[in-house]
Formats: structure tokens, C-alpha cells, sequence
């Protein structure tokens, strides 16, 4: 059986539904009664369990074979960053071990590293260690953006492009990313899952790299509107994001302009070891913002 925490998230509601779909018997670890509600009608057991409280992750853990760890937050204090996801992985870690625990998947992402100086990163980084040193088998993964209809950041993105009357690229747009699929997301767990042994990161984008201009562009494209763009350098969106931090969920922060400012969100193996997971074809970038875009309110 495999516990898979986050499972309310974006992406955890659809590795449950994917690994349950596949036959594997889950058990979903939530916070709270909405929580659950996100993952009505899936087949899988619901747990209770909160990171910060190792009692109630050495309870989750019990019995499990596989811990697929999806937690993360993207705001926050410094010290909250630390404590969710660097402590909160350090907590997952013993309670995998206690219980038997033969392997774990952790879910980080592109720009996590030794020298990361944004907080996100810094705690994704503390999480990779603290999974790569537990002597229990593991793997890594690392993706760029993840696109679907139902989470992440693309639904915000086709709300602006569809609904804003100036489509505002921050800086000058020329960093670049490299967006995945859902599907191909949640494949890429079932593949970690199925793995033996424990090897470096995987890095995971999309077939194509592209910069935030272009990808604005190709939105717009996909939804058949044509917005003029109005480029907001870093230094003028400082003072809004500062703002919008004191009305969480907020639509930008000061770090997440630094993770803008850093280098670009993409793969940097050529694919060799997205490839060496198993992951074959991947969805493109216009169909999966073709797929976005039909989703969306006419
Ligand atoms: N989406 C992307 O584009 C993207 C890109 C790269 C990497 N990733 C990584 O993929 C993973 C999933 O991302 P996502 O987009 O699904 O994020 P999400 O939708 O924000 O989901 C985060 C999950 O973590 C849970 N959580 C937060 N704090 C917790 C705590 N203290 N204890 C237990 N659970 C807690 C949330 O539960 P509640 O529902 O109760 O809040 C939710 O289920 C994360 O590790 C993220 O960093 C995502």
C-alpha cells in the first residue's frame, strides 16, 4: 500500500486517482474534512496527517510499503518554509523509517540546489537531504511548472490572458520555462514508485522551452484573444507582491519574482534523465494549452 501525502493538492489528486486507477491500493493523507471532500468518489483509504505533527505521521505511515511526499507551500516566512517542508520531510523521513518504510518518492522541484537563496528552494533542497540520507531507497523528482485544467498556475495565467485588459509579463520575459503535463506528471510518479533502488534527481519538463513571453503568447493564441502586453519591470511589481503577501492566497510574492529573476525553469540533462525513468511522450505545449483553454468559461 502506498500513502501519499498532499493528496488534496493539485497534483496529488491526480496521482491518487492515477495510481488507484492503476490498482494500487492508496492511502490518502489530508488535513482537513475539505481536504477529503477534494478526493470524493476516488478509491483510496483517508488519513488524517499534518507534517508538523510526527504522531500523526508515524499513524499514516504504519503498514505502508511506499510514501509518495507531495507537501509543499509556496508562501510564507522564511521559518515557515523551514518547518513545513524541510522539518516536515525530516518528520516524514523517521516515520518512514520506523514503520519499514522500503522506499519514498519525494516531489521537489527545478531550482532546488545547494546554493538556492529563495526560501521555497532553500526548503526543497533540506527535503532532498533529508530524503537522501534516510537509507531507505528513493527518488527525486524535479519539475518545472506543472500545467493542467484544475490546479497550478495555468488556470490564473488563462484568467488573466482572458480577462485583463493588458496581459503583464514581469521583466523583460525573457527567462524561460518548461511546462509538463498533469498526466505526464502523475505518470512519472507511478514510474518513480515502480523503480528499485535509489538514484540523482529527475529532471521533468514539457517537450519544449520556451520564455515567459512566448509562453503569454501562445496563451493568448490558444484562446483566440490578442491582448497588448505591458512588461512590469521586477523593481515596480516589488511594492504590489509586498502587498499582495498580506492577502494570502496572494497572486504574487517578493519570492516568488525572485524565482522570476533566477534562472530559467528548465531541464538541464537534455531529458537523459526523464528519459531513463521511462517517460516517453509527452504532451506538448500547444495541446496542453489547448486543453486549458477549452476548459475555460465561453
Ligand atoms: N504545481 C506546480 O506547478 C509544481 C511545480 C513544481 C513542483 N511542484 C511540487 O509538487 C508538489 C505538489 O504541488 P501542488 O501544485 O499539488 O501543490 P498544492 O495544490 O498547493 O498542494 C499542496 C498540498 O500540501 C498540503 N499541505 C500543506 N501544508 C501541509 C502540512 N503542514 N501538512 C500536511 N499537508 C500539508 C496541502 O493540504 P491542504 O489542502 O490541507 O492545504 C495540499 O494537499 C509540491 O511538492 C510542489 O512543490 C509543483
Amino acid at each position: 500500500m502506498i500513502l501519499v501525502t498532499g493528496a488534496s493538492g493539485f497534483v496529488g489528486r491526480h496521482v491518487v486517482r492515477d495510481l488507484a486507477a492503476d490498482g494500487t491500493r492508496v492511502r490518502a493523507m489530508v488535513r482537513t474534512a475539505r481536504g477529503a471532500a477534494m478526493l470524493e468518489g476516488v478509491e483510496c483509504e483517508l488519513v488524517r496527517g499534518d507534517v508538523t505533527d510526527p504522531a500523526s505521521l508515524r499513524a499514516a505511515a504504519r503498514g505502508m510499503r511506499t510514501i509518495v511526499h507531495l507537501v509543499a507551500i509556496v508562501e510564507g516566512s522564511p521559518a515557515t518554509f523551514e518547518r513545513v517542508m524541510a522539518a516536515g520531510t525530516g518528520n516524514l523521513v523517521e516515520a518512514a523509517r520506523e514503520s519499514g518504510v522500503r522506499r519514498i518518492v519525494l516531489m521537489s522541484a527545478l531550482g532546488a540546489g545547494p546554493g538556492a537563496t529563495v526560501p521555497f528552494f532553500r526548503a526543497k533542497w533540506a527535503a532532498e537531504q533529508a530524503v537522501a540520507s534516510s537509507g531507505v531507497d528513493h527518488a527525486v523528482l524535479r519539475p518545472s511548472f506543472v500545467f493542467g485544467t484544475d490546479g497550478g498556475a495555468l488556470p490564473r495565467f488563462l484568467r488573466i490572458a482572458r480577462l485583463a485588459p493588458v496581459t503583464p509579463v514581469i521583466g523583460p520575459g525573457t527567462q524561460r520555462v518548461q511546462p509538463i503535463w498533469i498526466d505526464d506528471l502523475a505518470r512519472a510518479v507511478r514510474l518513480a514508485v515502480d523503480a528499485e533502488g535509489s538514484g540523482p534527481p529527475v529532471e521533468l519538463g514539457g517537450p519544449e522551452a520556451v520564455t515567459w513571453s512566448e509562453l503569454w503568447r501562445r496563451i493568448k493564441l490558444a484562446l483566440g484573444t490578442r491582448r497588448p502586453v505591458l512588461h512590469v519591470p521586477f523593481w515596480l511589481a516589488r511594492g504590489p507582491a509586498a502587498l499582495f503577501e498580506r492577502m494570502p492566497p496572494a497572486l504574487l510574492t517578493r519570492d516568488q519574482l525572485r524565482m522570476l529573476e533566477g534562472p530559467d525553469n528548465v531541464v538541464t540533462d537534455g531529458g537523459a534523465s526523464l528519459r531513463r525513468l521511462g517517460l516517453g511522450d509527452l504532451v506538448g505545449l500547444d495541446e496542453q494549452l489547448r486543453h486549458a483553454a477549452a476548459s475555460q468559461p465561453r
